[in-house]
């Protein structure tokens, strides 16, 4: 069978990752810019939920849609769904071309919060992930972490909020223990403090990322 894996070879996918609140897309802004001002070709932005039409509907269903109190395992099928496509249809057809991808969250995310501590839920999310993905990983991942209280400070000073800004403490807790789990199995996982100076945090960002891409 097709190893997922080797398609990192040339072209590959980097993901940041973090609770809602870590600053995961200031971060991700100011990399867009020192690309754009390099003129750093083949690497495209992209974000889950999201990154395809369809996905876009399921953002819009699953951050904006209070009318609709779905299970987790619901919110796993949805946002697998729509990851499918967004693999198919955007990510793999740039990494086969050996371009970069760059995406504000993906798999790690659906884990650390749909999956809470419910080993159920995780067997059903790796199941599926093999089925629909094989061993398909992004490259190098960024975890952005940070105190949960300090992200729900953050939060509050939103002017907009969807559905997953309003949860608790307690629910963003849970998000960054899973996180903090999958990242000591992984070593792809690259854990940051996102409490730190944002100028800071993106030079040790970005060079990091600068390494991985230097390697092609
Ligand atoms: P963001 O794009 O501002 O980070 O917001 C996306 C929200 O969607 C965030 O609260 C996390 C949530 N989400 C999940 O719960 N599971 C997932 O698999 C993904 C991709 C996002």
């Amino acid at each position: 069978m097709l190893n997922r894996n080797k398609l990192n070879k040339g072209g590959f996918l980097i993901t940041f990752e973090g609770i809602d609140g870590s600053g995961k897309s200031t971060q991700i802004k100011k990399l867009q810019n020192l690309f754009k001002k390099k003129k750093i070709k083949n690497i495209y932005f992209t974000r889950e939920p999201g990154g395809s039409e369809f996905g876009n509907k399921v953002r819009k269903l699953l951050l904006n849609d209070s009318n609709i109190n779905f299970t987790n395992e619901s919110q796993i099928l949805l946002l697998l769904a729509s990851r499918f496509e967004h693999y198919n249809r955007f990510i793999l057809p740039i990494i086969k071309e050996n371009g970069i991808v760059i995406s504000d969250r993906f798999q790690d995310s659906t884990y650390a919060y749909q999956c809470g501590n419910n080993k159920k839920l995780y067997d059903i999310l790796k199941y599926l992930n093999y089925s629909l993905f094989r061993n398909f990983e992004p490259k190098l991942t960024i975890l952005l972490d940070i105190n949960p209280k300090l992200a729900v400070q953050r939060i509050n000073k939103r002017n907009k909020k969807n559905l997953f800004d309003k949860k608790t403490l307690s629910f963003y807790k849970t998000v960054r223990k899973n996180y903090l789990k999958l990242a000591r199995e992984k070593k792809r996982i690259k854990v940051f403090d996102a409490s730190l100076n944002k100028d800071l945090l993106f030079d040790n960002i970005n060079k990091i990322i600068t390494k991985e891409i230097d390697k092609r």
